[in-house]
């Protein structure tokens, strides 16, 4: 069975104190209301860098349980003022790396040339990428959205050999759902998640593209996470606004 994710992607929210504090929040609701297929449901906090050392010890111990940074750099170590190497993201005990969120890609010109060089950073150093792509809403009105789609996977992953691929999570997020309100219909991600699967079934095979994970990010909450999850291709979630609150984001794992 293919693991079933809900990843919190907090982006620039949150100082450290509050951070950790909405962390403790969580676990608790955790605790006391253990959703009832928390065994087979794997809940990654993807915060900002100076909050995973402190979160991973915190969720230690619990297989289930992962921190994630939101971007690492191309390189592997040097003279780039202010970036951050994958190697010291594994350093904090965190094992996922969000790579090529819409907000890179549109605010810091992420080229998916750019983007394979992390994936590559970051499975050089043990941390598993989770890859996001997406159209604009420009590119699906003109009915362009599976080219572009394609495209970023061509280019951004599908370089990888079987082996290293197969620890990649994929993300699909429209960029026009992405803090709109505006979610894609569960039939409009399914339809993209099974474009995706097929896609690395032609690349890879049938038994990774059956265990490759595919999780859905745009305006993903508690009122439309369970008509989502349902469908068949779409495994997961990566939440962003509604991984800011302990009820939402629970509750959201409790649709699982
Ligand atoms: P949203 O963000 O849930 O606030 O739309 C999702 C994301 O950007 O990953």
């Amino acid at each position: 069975m293919r693991k079933q994710i809900v990843a919190g992607n907090w982006k620039m929210n949150k100082n450290y104190f509050e951070g950790i504090e909405l962390i403790k929040e969580i676990l608790k609701l955790l605790k006391d209301y253990p959703p009832k297929n928390f065994e087979y449901t794997h809940i990654i906090f993807g915060t900002p860098y100076i909050h995973l050392f402190a979160a991973a010890q915190l969720i230690k111990g619990d297989s289930r349980l992962h921190t994630a940074a939101q971007n690492c750099y191309t390189e592997e170590k040097g003279a780039y003022t202010g970036e951050i190497s994958a190697n010291m993201i594994k350093s904090t005990g965190t094992d996922f790396v969000i790579i090529g969120h819409s907000e890179r890609r549109q605010y810091f010109k992420e080229s998916n040339e750019m983007l394979a060089k992390k994936v590559n950073q970051a499975l050089s150093n043990q941390l598993f990428p989770i890859f996001c792509c997406g159209e604009v809403l420009y590119e699906r009105e003109k009915d362009n959205h599976h080219n572009i789609v394609r495209e970023q996977l061509e280019e951004g992953v599908f370089h990888l050999d079987k082996e290293n691929f197969k620890k990649t999570v994929i993300a699909y997020e429209p960029v026009w759902a992405i803090g709109t309100g505006k979610t894609a219909t569960p039939g409009q991600a399914q339809e993209m998640h099974q474009f995706i699967r097929k896609m690395i079934e032609e690349k890879y095979n049938k038994t990774i593209a059956g265990e490759t994970s595919i999780l859905y990010g745009g305006s993903c909450k508690p009122s439309n996470a369970k008509k989502l999850f349902e469908k068949e291709d779409i495994d997961g979630g990566l939440i962003g606004g509604a991984s800011l609150k302990a009820d939402d984001f629970v509750d959201i794992i409790k649709a699982l």
